[in-house]
């Protein structure tokens, strides 16, 4: 009885700790709007249903936060959070906020502490070593490997040319994945031969997990998700995924610890043969990494990188397929850099591929596949544009989807497919953080520059061998990252030599 007793103040200590604590944070963002609400999940309906449905939702806040300052908070549950739609208040946030927000909690058994959700204090020193690794000159190095691919993809193609419609993303995801994890690992997977591997599977199954566990709020507490099948099928599929990654980790320091008694430097260790894999590059750094941060680190890039840059390239596709005066204008500048040549493209063609690289950033603007970005506001922070004092404690999210939408920035035809608006002379008046595919500030992507080399050299190559068409990108739904229901439906045709 006395337990009881014991519990119930307890609980109801903490419940009285817990709506002053709200009343608090309320008051403080009084005067931004928030959509309907119920009583203890405040605004969560918005996020039960399909993909589908979220998407339409966050459409609406989006449609909401236009009509007032470019912000909206919203109540999920305990926690109260800001969505910025306006690039002054995105630049604030994505500045001074480098701390994740906490709904990445369900990544951390998979990857612990590696550079996509590493707590602040780690990930400032860690950054700083990884930073050099994805500088420009070192990931150039990687082209004749993404070439390599790059030929595999058009040789696997070739069956769909001339046929109708398919969807071309499974071709590009397992292109990418052969690049990013050779770059990454320095084994060849041969993905685009094998697409059926345990590893692979396992990745699939914890990915789709993890997914339904964002977007499923009931599946979000721990102790709810312990009691489902989810939890076993996750931890068993992690296991898996951990013990490849670890097995590599395993074999490169036995060959890096060779190469080190043979030359006793590393300098001497850099300047032979292949291009290094990232994992190479992480021995006999300032920091010396574990085996377990190595594994986290390498599994957090080869995530991070791969579905994102395989879903910018086949969106890209879809709009070369609907546009084809842009994509002639894509053939054309290809034509001026190769001739009538086949051949993968070296980092002098990149260089060259200016308007290639704004049908891209068109592309990642109008279909930005990150379209949320979530951060943890750690200390009181105002932002200007809507006004508020953005108390601690709150979540703060970004919606680059709806930024890259709006009028305001991009003008009247901001639905509108138009790479030139990426033109310097278009830019110059442009917001810094009007454009965020890689986010921004200091914890913006790693490797963008990286990544547009991967997207570059693919669709140059796949663009000098086939012509696209394509109706329409169609409906779109939200699984962490941006897809089209039905598919990155194209059609193909062989160009002739
Ligand atoms: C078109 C391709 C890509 C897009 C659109 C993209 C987008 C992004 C975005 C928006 C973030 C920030 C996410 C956040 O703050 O929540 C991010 C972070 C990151 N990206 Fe990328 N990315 C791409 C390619 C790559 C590639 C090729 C790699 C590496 C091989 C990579 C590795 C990472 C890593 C490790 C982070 C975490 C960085 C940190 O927290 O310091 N990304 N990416």
């Amino acid at each position: 009885m006395i337990i009881v007793a014991f519990v119930f103040i307890i609980l109801c200590g903490y419940g009285a700790y817990w709506v002053a604590g709200s009343r608090r944070l309320d008051r403080a963002t009084a005067t931004l709007p928030m959509p309907p609400s119920l009583p203890l999940v405040g605004n969560a309906m918005f996020f039960i249903g399909s993909t589908e449905k979220i998407l339409k939702s966050l459409k609406y806040i989006a449609s909401l936060a236009q009509k007032h300052k470019g912000a909206v908070k919203l109540w999920l549950g305990p926690k109260l959070y800001i969505a910025i739609g306006n690039p002054e208040d995105a630049q604030v946030i994505l500045e001074n906020c480098l701390d994740k927000d906490e709904v990445y909690r369900f990544l951390r058994p998979w990857l612990g502490r590696g550079l996509f959700i590493a707590p602040l204090s780690l990930w400032k020193v860690h950054r700083k070593v990884l930073l050099p690794i994805f500088h420009n000159k070192v990931v150039e190095e990687y082209l004749s490997v993404i070439s390599t691919q790059a030929d595999v993809l058009l040789e696997r193609i070739a069956d769909q040319s001339g046929k109708c419609e398919f969807d071309v993303l499974k071709y590009i995801t397992a292109c990418t994945l052969d690049i990013v994890f050779e770059t990454a690992m320095g084994e060849r997977m041969d993905v685009q031969h094998t697409p059926d591997t345990p590893y692979l599977r396992a990745r699939l199954i914890v990915m789709t997990i993890l997914n339904k566990r964002f977007f499923k709020v009931w599946l979000q507490p721990d102790f709810i998700f312990n009691l489902t099948p989810y939890a076993k099928q996750q931890k068993e599929n992690i296991k898996l995924t951990h013990k490849f990654t670890d097995e590599v980790v395993k074999k490169k320091r036995i060959e890096y610890e060779k190469k080190m008694a043979k030359s006793n430097s590393q300098t001497d260790i850099n300047s032979v043969g292949q291009p290094q894999s990232v994992l190479d590059m992480l021995f006999g750094r300032d920091i010396e990494f574990t085996d377990e941060q190595l594994r986290e680190h390498i599994d957090s890039i080869t995530i991070a990188g791969n579905d994102t840059t395989a879903l910018v390239i086949a969106y890209t596709f879809i709009l070369l397929g609907i546009h084809q005066d842009a994509q002639n204008k894509v053939l054309q500048e290809q034509k001026n850099i190769f001739g009538n040549s086949k051949r993968g493209a070296l980092k002098e063609d990149i260089f060259k591929m200016n308007y290639l690289e704004r049908v891209i950033k068109e592309s990642m603007r109008l279909y930005t596949v990150v379209p949320i970005i979530s951060r943890n506001v750690h200390k009181d922070i105002y932002l200007p544009h809507s006004n508020v004092t953005v108390p601690a404690g709150t979540g703060a999210v970004v919606g680059p989807f709806a930024i890259h939408r709006l009028q305001s920035v991009w003008g009247p035809n901001a639905n509108e497919f138009d790479p030139d608006r990426f033109l310097p002379e278009h830019s110059v008046d442009r917001h810094p953080a009007a454009f965020l595919a890689f986010s921004f500030g200091s914890r913006n992507c790693i490797g963008r520059n990286f990544g547009m080399l991967i997207m570059k050299s693919i669709i140059s190559s796949f663009i000098r061998s086939y012509k696209i068409e394509a109706n329409e990108v169609g409906p779109l739904k939200i699984e962490v990252l941006l897809f089209p229901i039905n598919g990155h439906q194209i059609k193909i045709t062989k160009r002739l030599p």
